[in-house]
């Protein structure tokens, strides 16, 4: 049997491998809500202009409120005969409306609406991935406000460098966050045009009304160029890279508290709400979902990769290739929602071990900075003068085997004999943190603040 939706002109129907191929209905029956809500968005409009009688657009409105009842307590069955959801759900409005539910497809293409179906789907979700980041922001703009004087190692070159504080180090990724929420809030602007009437890809010759439809489903506008609507998956590639640069942050993150979970950094450790055992080591506490969250940005990055590849070759306008648009799409956000889950999760319930951090913030020598900075500042010495002398400080007590603060004034006198006893000051973490008050900078002051702002920006 040939398909009845738009099997006119051929006379047997497809290949087994054909269909096989060609369905999308196990994967775009995902967009069933945005499809129902486009088809009366555009079945208003068809009535409102005359184009479709007002009978019969009530008939096809309420059949597919039916459909939409059905599809949510699942009684509906979708069929793979019938290709993808556009037709799942026109052929199942003419069994219940009859020959009335054909004029729906009037002025529109499958091209327009799936266009239209997959933008609302994105927008959608990229809007609930927003609260999300949201979410992970103000639990770790809280625990920062919480640790704004807890002492930690910072690192470059993951060695020791500066001591940094907690509350610090946590804002960070607020900040990064913060450019996430940036990059999809930018990327529904432009997304924020409506495609529906743009038909195949020439526009139609019914008089409809695009300002109508694009008002009625919350676009600012309907699209400028016809062949564009139906061809365009920018929306679906920045919202992709979006979620690659924030599952590359959340990634960055997820490293580290594997790092801090371990018995040699021993920093932090995760709630057993977010560990697992081994089926073999009994002492094991595993980080499984942060080294998920870690792994799982492989995914994300790659769904943009692959569909930049789709599309990269494709001329105007629409292809069937785009149909591969969908599963990567799909995956990439709703895996980043499932990570920022994961980490909120995980971050609302992670405990520094504050004494251990502060231990192991002195150690690697990090106070040298503020020993070549009082050289500077006290002795009016040129910075690389005092960075030749701190460096012959540490080697000193490299050779010793103690830390700075653990030399003796004469000790440092050897090396620089106008050094006073001042110098020891700011040999210690707490206070090398304490003087780092520059804007920007991880003084417990500033972390107070910033924290606050963010909370309060948050709320
Ligand atoms: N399932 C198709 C897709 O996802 C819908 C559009 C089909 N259009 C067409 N001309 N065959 O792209």
């Amino acid at each position: 049997m040939s398909n009845k939706m738009w099997g006119g002109r051929f006379a047997s129907g497809p290949d087994a491998i054909m269909e096989e191929i060609n369905a999308s209905i196990g994967f775009d029956q995902k967009l069933a809500s945005q499809d129902i809500a486009g088809s009366l968005a555009h079945v208003a409009m068809l009535a409102k202009t005359g184009i479709v009688d007002a009978a019969d657009a009530a008939a096809i409105a309420e059949g597919l409120k039916t459909i939409r009842g059905e599809i949510e307590s699942g009684s509906f069955t979708f069929s793979r005969a019938l290709e993808d959801i556009h037709m799942n759900v026109e052929s199942r409005l003419a069994a219940l409306v009859g020959p009335a539910a054909g004029r729906l497809h009037t002025a529109r293409s499958r091209n327009d609406q799936v266009a239209l179906d997959f933008r609302l789907w994105v927008r959608d979700t990229a809007d609930q991935i927003d609260g999300q980041l949201r979410d992970l922001q103000k639990v770790l703009a809280s625990k920062a406000l919480e640790h704004a004087g807890s002492v930690m190692p910072g690192f470059t070159h993951m060695q020791s460098a500066q001591p940094i504080t907690f509350g610090h180090h946590l804002l960070a990724y607020v900040e990064m966050l913060g450019r996430d929420r940036g990059r999809f809030q930018d990327a529904r602007k432009r997304l924020n045009e409506c495609p529906l009437g743009a038909a195949a890809l020439a526009g139609t010759s019914f008089p409809i009304d695009r300002d109508q439809t694009a008002k009625a489903l919350g676009f600012d506008r309907p699209t400028a160029n016809s062949l564009d609507s139906v061809s365009d998956r920018d929306f679906a590639l920045e919202a992709l890279a979006a979620a690659a640069i924030c599952a590359t942050h959340l990634s960055r993150f997820a490293e580290e508290i594997v790092l801090w979970a371990t018995s040699q950094f021993a920093f932090a450790a995760l709630s057993d709400k977010f560990s697992t055992g081994s089926s073999i080591m009994p002492q094991k506490r595993n980080p499984d979902a942060a080294e998920l969250v870690r792994g799982k940005s492989g995914r994300v990055i790659g769904a943009l990769t692959g569909l930049l590849i789709v599309m990269k070759g494709l001329p105007l306008a629409y292809s069937k290739d785009m149909q591969e648009d969908k599963e990567g799409t799909f995956d990439s956000l709703q895996t980043l929602s499932l990570c920022l889950a994961a980490m909120t999760g995980m971050v609302a319930d992670l405990a520094p071990d504050t004494a251990r951090m502060e231990a192991a913030a002195g150690a690697g020598f990090s106070t040298a900075t503020d020993l070549a900075d009082w050289l500077v500042r006290a002795l009016n010495m040129p910075f690389r003068d005092a960075h030749h002398v701190t460096g012959r400080v540490v080697a000193l007590a490299a050779e010793k085997k103690v830390g700075l603060e653990d030399l003796s004034l004469d000790d440092l006198r050897g090396i620089e004999p106008k050094i006073t006893d001042a110098v020891f000051a700011v040999l210690g973490v707490q206070n090398s943190v304490a003087s780092r008050v520059s804007y920007g900078g991880t003084a417990p002051a500033n972390v107070k603040s910033q924290a606050e702002r963010w909370l309060t920006a948050l709320q």
